[in-house]
């Protein structure tokens, strides 16, 4: 049975979706804020054109998609550190402060480091890791800056992380030594996520939970193509060969611009046939500060066992 919801994260204090509107959202960084496009928010803008004027810096993009630049208002460093309160029953390990540190700034993309609107699979993650109380092995792919990957080995799991782009990898291991995880076992792995589950299934390694939030379009490290439509069926069906028998999760983000969720958590049910669990799937939301609106972020569904 499929259980549809809009999902906050609502343990964030260094983030904030201060207001939307007008084709935009102003957001906080940490101390910092931010006006990026935002091509849904089709409603009028609830603060005034003063607080708008605040922020450091502003995207501009170009007509193609996903381009564009920053604008500098005001001066921001080159990158400074957040973090998010992972939600944890206790702290697995004394060298746990309890809360992932990372670092973010602004990229060519648009994107500063961390989508805060995926906070609550961390916790998700994080919880089931827990609550297993076994050893965990867990797989994420399209890792990009390593915030699942730190929140499932906060938890206590073993993680595999996999991302296409060697300077995100080098991203991730920083986040990593930041947030007080340096000893934990990650395996970092710069690679095409399909081609990486494949030789995985041959060789006939086993997850118990994997973690999946591939972009719309992408490329491996050799240029193979990715591309969410085509390409899903094909990685969900490469990664139940890799389902240990008793499998904890599988979580799958999907911000490609058409995806409903409902499509999205029959590709899962389908994955996970024979697996005695339950599917949640829904929204990934932020709600606004200024007026409580709520902004769509991407879809989602996860299975978990039960
Ligand atoms: C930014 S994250 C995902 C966030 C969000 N879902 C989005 O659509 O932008 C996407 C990550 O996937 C990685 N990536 C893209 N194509 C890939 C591929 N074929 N194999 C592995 N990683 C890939 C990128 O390097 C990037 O770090």
């Amino acid at each position: 049975m499929t259980q549809f919801t809009l999902l906050e994260s609502p343990s964030w204090k260094d983030y904030a979706l201060l207001d939307s509107g007008d084709g935009l959202k102003l957001e906080r960084f940490g101390k910092y804020v931010f006006e990026r496009p935002e091509s849904q928010a089709m409603w009028k803008r609830a603060l005034p054109e003063s607080e708008w004027k605040n922020a450091h810096a502003v995207f501009q993009p170009t007509a193609e998609e996903s381009g564009g630049h920053w604008i500098i208002k005001k001066k921001i460093p080159e990158k400074w550190e957040m973090t998010y309160p992972l939600t944890l029953t206790s702290s697995p390990f004394l060298s746990w402060r309890g809360e992932l540190r990372f670092n973010v700034m602004t990229t060519p993309g648009r994107h500063l480091g961390v989508f805060p609107e995926v906070a609550s699979h961390w916790d998700f993650v994080a919880g089931l890791v827990q609550k297993a109380n076994r050893p965990v092995n867990v797989l994420n792919l399209f890792g990009y800056t390593g915030l699942a990957t730190l929140a499932a080995a906060a938890a206590g799991a073993k993680v595999t992380h996999v991302d296409a782009s060697k300077k995100s990898v080098n991203w991730a291991r920083k986040n990593q030594e930041l947030s007080g995880l340096s000893d934990r076992p990650i395996r970092w792995i710069v690679e095409d996520a399909l081609k990486y589950v494949q030789r995985e299934s041959r060789r006939g390694v086993k997850y118990d939970g994997i973690i999946l939030d591939p972009p719309k379009f992408g490329r491996g490290p050799k240029g193979e193509v990715w591309e969410v439509y085509k390409s899903l069926p094909n990685l969900l069906e490469m990664c139940r060969e890799c389902l240990s028998d008793n499998p904890l999760f599988v979580a799958v983000t999907v911000y490609a611009v058409r995806a409903s969720a409902i499509h999205v958590a029959q590709a899962m049910d389908e994955m996970m046939k024979g697996f005695r669990g339950t599917i949640d799937s829904g929204e990934l939301v932020t709600r606004e500060q200024s007026a409580g609106r709520l902004l769509s972020q991407a879809v989602y569904a996860r299975w978990e066992c039960n």
